[in-house]
């Protein structure tokens, strides 16, 4: 009897003490669950000898800055770590390969601030559920992560949660190498914009969540794209949108788009007349866009106005050349005679001022007749020479009466 109390004390403590043994240092294994739970323990580095039972392992509230390959190992039965709140700083490459199984990885909480760009990779890509709420300690870990996103061959990725990393702007097709991605959250973060080419590439989504930013409209490149995500659920309430006339294209996107959105929750953070107003089913009138709208049909009245003056003008000026070549023979006559009458007063003029002026003239002697021919000579020689219009009455007359005048 005693021998036998003896054993079973001794067989009780043998086995109380593989169970510790079995269980790493500052963690609670529960072989039933397959769990293994490290809370809060202060831990320096990832626990070593994790049973192979366990399917979930759960570290948080520790002091890890770093992991990698060599902080979990054997256990190629676990499906679920949770990282979260461990202070990790940095990430090295292929930490998870040997986890074969592995579908949910929870990271928030932490402050990567170097993840390596192969940091992610698990053979076969078994990974669903990637948590990075609050985890990115700045700009350069989101740009470390979006490397190891696309690097990490993270075809199976169904759920993807970056909220609360301050995150100001998305570098364009961040996600174009999660293609089955399903669920999408965005929400508290800093995003201002979306652009062209931020979704790229996600074929399978169903929900994204962009609630809790800074977008205050969203323009047309924006709403192109969240209109190439389909039919699909959008939330995009508690945003300070401004409800000015600019904001109008998003309020008749929402008006009309195909996608489940958050309707009640997207509202007016300002102008004051608007505060909490639900954007959809905001007229143009409310939103203040008539004056530019009056103004905009105005300036269309007037380029429309002078428009149509030039069209006149020219019109006009068509019309008068067109007579005036209806006209050429006419015209033709009328400037000739024009030419001719013109030329009669200027050489009548000229006539009399030659024999007025011309010293010569009063020096003729009577007696030479040679010299007489010869002056007559030189005053038609006088005349224009290109003429080749008979000399007129008036020409002839002067002709004429001219050698009296000389004698
Ligand atoms: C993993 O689980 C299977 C069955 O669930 C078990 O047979 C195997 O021994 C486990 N692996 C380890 C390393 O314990
Ligand atoms: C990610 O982790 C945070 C903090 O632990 C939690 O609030 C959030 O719900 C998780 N995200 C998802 C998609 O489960
Ligand atoms: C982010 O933090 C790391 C580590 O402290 C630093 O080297 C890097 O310059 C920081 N990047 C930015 C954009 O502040
Ligand atoms: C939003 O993110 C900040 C850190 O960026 C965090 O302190 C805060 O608790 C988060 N808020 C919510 C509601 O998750
Ligand atoms: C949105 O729809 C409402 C009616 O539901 C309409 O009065 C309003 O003008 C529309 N707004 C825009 C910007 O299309």
């Amino acid at each position: 009897m005693c021998f036998s109390a003896v054993f079973v004390i001794l067989g009780i403590l043998f086995c109380a003490l593989c169970r510790c043994l079995e269980c790493p240092f500052g963690c609670e294994c529960f072989a039933v669950i397959r769990t293994v739970k490290c809370v809060s323990k202060d831990l320096l580095t990832a626990p070593e000898n994790i049973p192979g039972y366990a399917r979930t392992v759960i570290i948080t509230g520790n002091n890890i800055h770093q992991i990698g390959p060599s902080s979990f190992t054997e256990p190629e039965n676990i499906t679920n770590i949770i990282l979260s709140n461990n202070r990790l700083t940095e990430m090295a490459s292929h930490t998870f390969s040997s986890l074969v199984n592995l579908r949910f990885l929870d990271l928030s909480g932490n402050q990567l601030a170097l993840i390596h760009p192969e940091a992610l990779s698990i053979p076969g890509s078994p990974l669903q559920e990637l948590n990075l709420s609050q985890s990115l300690y700045n700009f350069t870990a989101l740009t470390d992560l979006t490397t190891a996103l696309r690097w990490g061959g993270l075809a199976g990725l169904l759920r993807l949660d970056l909220s609360g990393n301050k995150l100001a702007l998305l570098p364009p097709g961040m996600f174009s190498h999660l293609p089955n991605l399903q669920q999408l959250f965005l929400t508290n973060n800093s995003l201002v914009a979306v652009y062209s080419g931020t979704f790229s590439g996600m074929n399978h989504l169903e929900v994204l969540d962009l609630t809790h930013n800074t977008f205050s409209t969203f323009r047309t490149d924006a709403l192109l794209e969240l209109d190439k995500l389909g039919d699909i659920r959008i939330l995009l309430g508690n945003n300070p949108y401004t409800c000015s006339c600019e904001i109008n294209e998003f309020v008749a996107w929402l008006n009309k788009s195909r996608a489940k959105v958050d309707v009640d929750a997207v509202r007016c953070a300002s102008p004051g007349a608007l505060t909490d107003a639900r954007l959809r089913g905001l007229s143009i009138q409310d939103i203040g866009c008539v004056v530019p709208v009056l103004a905009e049909v105005a300036d269309l009245t007037l380029q429309t106005s002078y428009v149509f003056l030039g069209l006149v003008l020219g019109l006009v000026g068509m019309v008068f050349l067109f007579v005036l070549y209806l006209n050429r023979k006419g015209m033709k006559k009328w400037i000739n005679e024009m030419r001719d009458a013109c030329r009669d007063v200027l050489e009548g003029y000229h006539y009399r001022y030659e024999i007025d002026s011309d010293p010569r003239l009063g020096h003729i002697s009577a007696d030479s007749r040679r010299a007489q021919r010869q002056s007559g000579i030189s005053l038609s020689q006088q005349l224009p020479s290109d003429t080749s219009v008979a000399p007129t009455k008036t020409q002839v007359r002067q002709l004429t009466i001219s050698p009296p005048v000389n004698l």
